[in-house]
């Protein structure tokens, strides 16, 4: 395993070039998932830095997820937009996947919003739900948190018990309400490996095991921003339900689209939140600058 002073320079590597070319890091970093990535066109007076161009961070593999680190405002808050994300099954270790995430962090980032596509396991969701995830099940066999650890960045053993911060929850629950949006639950995201998708036996036991929803990303990055001190707000875009006794296939071009056409129900939830986020000092200032 790389030193951990290794990773740590590589980190800071990364942090450095975004700085010199957008400078100062916002507080409000959003992670948008498969589908979801409009938002940074959101975003005003935009800096987009492709991956492609930033130090030690990884390549993307994956052809729904354009990657770009776009710094902007939106809805007046500083925000920075990491557009196209990186898995476990593309071949990455969790700690190199979340590396544009820690470069984030250790500049200052405050407030991490993260967003995934996921199928549903909780009978009672439909296509297009948004679940705001209040816990999570780790089954990706790796923690971006192993080897040594970086003691200025966070503590050795962080602790999990509301790494959702519930605040941000109830506080994106009322937005969504606010919204019109028609399916909104609260319920635990399970992240699996993949990249195969689950077995009807699988899907009943994620269930039993308390799943309301099951994809292949958002509990690696969640950690890291629990470990660097951030708040945390996830939402899945639930684009398929999977019943384990009337299995149907799940077709990735089927997810994709189903998360486009929720992509808007989010972006509606997110402009009505993203002012409270930025009044609480996400972005480092005081409401409204
Ligand atoms: N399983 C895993 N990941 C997913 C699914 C699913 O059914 N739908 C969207 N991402």
């Amino acid at each position: 395993m790389e030193a951990a002073e290794d990773y740590r320079r590589r980190v800071e590597e990364a942090r450095g070039f975004i700085v010199s070319r957008a400078g100062e890091i916002p507080g409000l970093v959003m992670i948008l998932g498969t589908g979801l990535g409009d938002m940074a066109a959101r975003l005003d007076d935009p800096v987009v830095i492709p991956y492609g161009e930033i130090p030690n961070f990884p390549r993307s593999t994956v052809e729904s997820h354009s990657g770009n680190l776009v710094i902007g405002r939106l809805a007046g808050c500083r925000t920075a937009v990491l557009q196209g994300r990186f898995h476990y099954y593309e071949g990455y270790s969790t700690r190199e996947l979340t590396l544009p995430l820690r470069s984030l962090a250790a500049g200052g980032a405050r407030t991490l919003v993260v967003s995934n596509a996921a199928g549903g396991l909780n009978p009672g969701f439909v296509p297009g739900t948004l679940m705001i995830i209040t816990d999570h099940i780790n089954f990706i066999p790796d923690n971006p948190l192993r080897g040594p650890n970086v003691d200025e960045w966070g503590p050795r053993f962080p602790d999990m018990s509301a790494a959702y911060t519930p605040e941000l929850s109830a506080a994106a629950m009322a937005a969504g309400i606010r919204a019109g949006v028609a399916h909104l639950e609260y319920g635990t995201y399970c992240a699996i490996p993949g990249p195969s998708l689950e077995t009807p036996a699988e899907t009943r036991f994620l269930r039993q095991a308390g799943a309301d929803a099951v994809g292949m990303s958002t509990v690696p990055e969640v950690i890291v921003a629990v470990h660097s001190g951030m708040r945390v707000l996830g939402i899945s875009v639930v684009s398929n339900v999977n019943d384990p006794d009337n299995f149907v296939p799940i077709m990735i071009d089927d997810i994709i689209a189903r998360s486009r056409e929720a992509a808007a129900d989010l972006e509606r939830l997110l402009l009505e939140l993203v002012p409270e986020l930025c009044g609480n000092g996400a972005d480092g200032s005081s409401a409204g600058t």
